[in-house]
């Protein structure tokens, strides 16, 4: 929905909404994001004027989430890091370039990956680039945040999974509901028990119009778009003992929309996302998990409110603000390059992205599918011998 036409009473409506559920200062940045996306300016701003050597970060995709997540977090965090903005759209670049007081912006990726200054890159364009510009970013040495999903195919998955084993970048995705505050909580408390889990996802998908680039053939839809959020978070919260992973589709008309899928793990886990995309959600993407594990029940909402049974003990969380963990994903991305930790490594890239796209030829097929490891799944004959 464009925010900036509705009439004044529905803004304020959803202005005091943001304010309860995200606090004033990412309230304030997501509405200027709103007005960012439709910045037409008639003569663009000064370009290449001033450079500090404090940057040196490209921001690939200059979008509504690069503009009110990425570009934000660093800048309160860091400062002013951030070197380059590039978008094909020459204005969402200069926009985001000008806010967040960057050196240039660029249409030209290729101006990014060689610029010998820029170390660290946030990918956060259109789904079926995502891989290409990780694979370039890591061809010139530098590391890169690369949003979701991390590859629309699995040839794409392939090249990347090879590109960072002969790379000396490092590589986070942008992944953020395992690393929000109640997320990691949950994390913890299921390892804490043993045995197998029930986890039971229930998820309605924010509104996106049918003519929105995430439909287009290329791009994945909303099983490599959303569903992966929780495919990912589900393949965190498991032991090791996961494959293989048993997928079960269940759909109507639609594959990527309206559909539940469940994983029967190695273990015993059994995991179920129903994910019901229709009308407009006022307060974005809405979700709540149960899951038992052991003496453990746990239900979360909306990562704001989480309960956490142990047999007689109840610990409950109830965050001032909904917290699904994009300021410290953001923040690892940035510590994974300077402090060279939390880099992820290639079996778990692989294995979260092939999990998802398993996932969606088992949904458009309507037919159940076998999940393997990295071990087993990555086609040796593909690696990289470079
Ligand atoms: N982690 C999260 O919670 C989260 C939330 C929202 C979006 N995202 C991800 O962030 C990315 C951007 O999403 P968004 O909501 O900002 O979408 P958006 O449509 O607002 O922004 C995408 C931007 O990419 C630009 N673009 C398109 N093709 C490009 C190309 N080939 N090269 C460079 N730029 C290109 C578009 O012009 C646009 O400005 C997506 O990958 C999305 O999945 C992540």
């Amino acid at each position: 929905m464009d925010y900036t036409v509705q009439n004044f009473s529905f803004k304020l409506k959803k202005t005091i909404r943001y304010l309860k559920l995200y606090g004033v200062g990412r309230t304030i940045v997501k509405i200027m994001g709103q007005y960012h996306m439709k910045k037409e300016y008639a003569v663009l701003p000064a370009n290449h004027v001033t450079t500090i050597p404090k940057q040196h970060v490209g921001i690939i995709g200059c979008g509504n989430f690069s503009f009110s997540n990425i570009a934000f977090y660093l800048k309160k965090n860091y400062g002013n890091v951030i070197k380059a903005a590039m978008d094909v759209n020459v204005h969402r670049a200069a926009s985001l370039f000008e806010k967040y007081n960057a050196a240039y912006f660029t249409t030209n990726a290729e101006e990014v990956f060689t610029d010998k200054t820029i170390d660290l890159i946030y990918v956060a364009s259109n789904h079926a680039s995502h891989a290409p510009y990780a694979i370039r970013a890591l061809e010139e040495g530098k590391s890169v945040h690369i949003e979701k999903p991390n590859a629309v195919n699995i040839e794409q998955l392939v090249n990347l999974c090879n590109a960072m084993q002969s790379s000396k970048g490092k590589v986070r995705l942008g992944f953020n509901r395992p690393e929000s505050k109640l997320g990691k909580i949950i994390i913890g408390a299921l390892n804490n028990e043993t045995g197998a889990a029930m986890l039971n996802w229930f998820v309605a998908g924010h509104e996106i119009e049918k003519e929105h680039w995430y439909f287009a053939s290329d791009e994945g839809g909303r099983i490599l778009g959303n569903l992966c959020h929780w495919t990912d978070l589900i393949y965190r919260m498991t032991p090791e003992e996961k494959y293989p992973i048993k997928i079960i589709p269940s759909r109507a008309e639609k594959s990527d929309c309206d559909i539940s899928v469940s994983m029967i793990f190695g273990d015993g886990t059994i995991a179920t996302i129903n994910f019901s995309a229709k009308g407009h959600t006022f307060e974005g993407v809405r979700e709540t998990l149960n899951a038992h594990k052991g003496n453990t029940l746990i239900e979360l909402k909306d990562f704001q409110y989480l309960r956490i049974d142990t047999v007689e003990k109840v610990r409950k969380h109830n965050l001032l603000h909904r917290d699904h963990g994009h300021e410290i994903a953001v923040k690892k991305s940035y510590e994974m390059h300077m402090l060279d930790d939390n880099a992820a490594d290639v079996s778990y890239v692989w294995n979260t992205g092939y999990l998802v796209l398993k996932i969606k030829e088992a949904l458009e097929k309507n037919e159940k599918v076998i999940v393997e490891s990295f071990e087993k799944s990555f086609p040796q004959e593909r690696v990289n011998t470079k």
